[in-house]
């Protein structure tokens, strides 16, 4: 079924940096003693030092007091381009979750290190699927014979599945570019395996003309996905069983209600939003592209947004001139996200100033490899 016999690319050449060891110096638990608001200073003081060595990249979802030091902040499109574009810098230090920080240091220079301020700020969207799982799905869909199927994964995502996308000719896409990806995609093969998030997938496929019948839910606990060859060959979008626990909380009736409340708010949801929410939305938008609706439209304008809750009280602080709130009134949190706090910021940059490294994110060399091909692919297309 793969339908590209793929030579792995060349290593790029290795400047080793010396690697300090990892845990030791400022201890971490006497950062923890130090209260938020007395953070700001230290943190200014010891980026200042670091200079250009260090550039520090920051997701739409992180608080304020992470992420007014980020010298870019956004989506997680643009982000993995900014890693990319990254040569002076030697070490990046990047306030998101642990799928972002390993794309960077998949697209890293070789001389360069990626840090993840908290090592627990994981996604329990990019959780949803493992390695093992994907394999034998493939090797099921394999078994049917003659499906033609090509993957597209979504950034989040572990940098294994990452690498599987690689090695059978798939790519990479973020919700700012899936439409694009999943067009490039069909010129590809017949069927997209879509992974790891159901609804990204179906909104962006649906978006796309290509009908609900024809596309069909993989369940990885049970056997062929709980599918039968027959809907399998009908198919032409088969999706991961996976959503973001954050966004599926958003639902058809917080939009109705909202609407009661503020007749004439525009409603913008983002793509890992359930498909009905999206269906009922005035505008579906990526974290970058939610920010530039509302950025860029009139005063006076109304919003609800269905996204992470950082993001929207920023919004509404930014444009007072404009009324933005939640979709869910009961704030919707990314509590991996909210892990990365400024005492975590603190510890890695003092660190680094005192010249230790910790909290590296490493993947290993052959991962890495075939991930690349799968991000480059996609950052080609985007
Ligand atoms: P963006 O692609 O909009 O950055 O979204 C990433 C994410 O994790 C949303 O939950
Ligand atoms: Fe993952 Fe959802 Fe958090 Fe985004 S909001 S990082 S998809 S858990």
């Amino acid at each position: 079924m793969a339908l590209t016999t793929l030579e792995p690319p060349k290593q790029p050449e290795t400047i080793r940096v010396p690697e300090i060891e990892k845990g030791v110096g400022c201890n971490f638990s006497d950062y923890l003693l130090v209260p938020d608001t007395s953070l700001d200073a230290r943190n200014a003081a010891a980026k200042e030092s670091l200079g250009e060595r260090v550039v520090i990249l920051g997701h739409h979802y992180q608080r304020d007091e992470v992420v007014k030091f980020a010298d870019f902040r956004g989506d997680s499109l643009k982000l993995s381009q900014q890693a990319a574009a990254q040569t002076r810098a030697q070490f990046i230090v990047f306030c998101g979750v642990h799928f972002m920080a390993e794309s960077a240091d998949i697209l890293r220079q070789p001389y360069q290190q990626v840090i993840l301020p908290d090592l627990n700020a994981g996604c329990s969207l990019a959780d949803m699927a493992d390695i093992g799982q994907v394999e034998d799905c493939w090797a099921a869909l394999e078994a049917v014979g003659g499906l033609r199927v090509l993957p597209v994964t979504y950034m989040n995502s572990t940098a294994a599945i990452k690498a599987f996308t690689g090695r059978h000719g798939g790519s990479i896409c973020t919700s700012s570019n899936a439409a694009k990806v999943l067009r490039w995609a069909f010129t590809q093969g017949e069927r997209v395996l879509f992974l790891p998030d159901e609804h990204l997938g179906r909104n962006t496929a649906y978006r796309m003309d290509i009908p609900l019948e024809a596309m069909v839910v993989w369940d990885p606990h049970r056997t062929l996905g709980g599918l039968t060859p027959d809907q399998l060959r009908r198919a032409r979008v088969i999706l991961w069983k996976g959503y973001c626990s954050v966004h599926q909380r958003f639902l058809p009736e917080h939009v109705e209600r909202v609407r009661r409340e503020h007749p004439g708010i525009r409603v913008i949801a983002h793509p890992e939003c359930r498909w009905e929410v999206c269906q009922l939305a005035d505008e579906i938008g990526s974290t970058e592209g939610i920010l530039k609706a509302v950025t860029s439209s009139p005063p006076g304008s109304r919003w609800a947004v269905g996204t992470e809750i950082h993001l929207v009280n920023r919004l509404a602080k930014q444009n007072p001139d404009k009324l933005v709130v939640s979709l869910d009134p009961n704030v919707c949190v990314c509590t991996t996200m909210f892990r990365i706090a400024p005492q975590h910021l603190c510890w890695v940059l003092e660190n680094l100033v005192g010249g230790r490294v910790v909290n590296r994110i490493q993947v290993d060399g052959e991962t890495r490899r075939w991930a690349r091909v799968a991000l480059e692919r996609m950052l080609s297309l985007a």
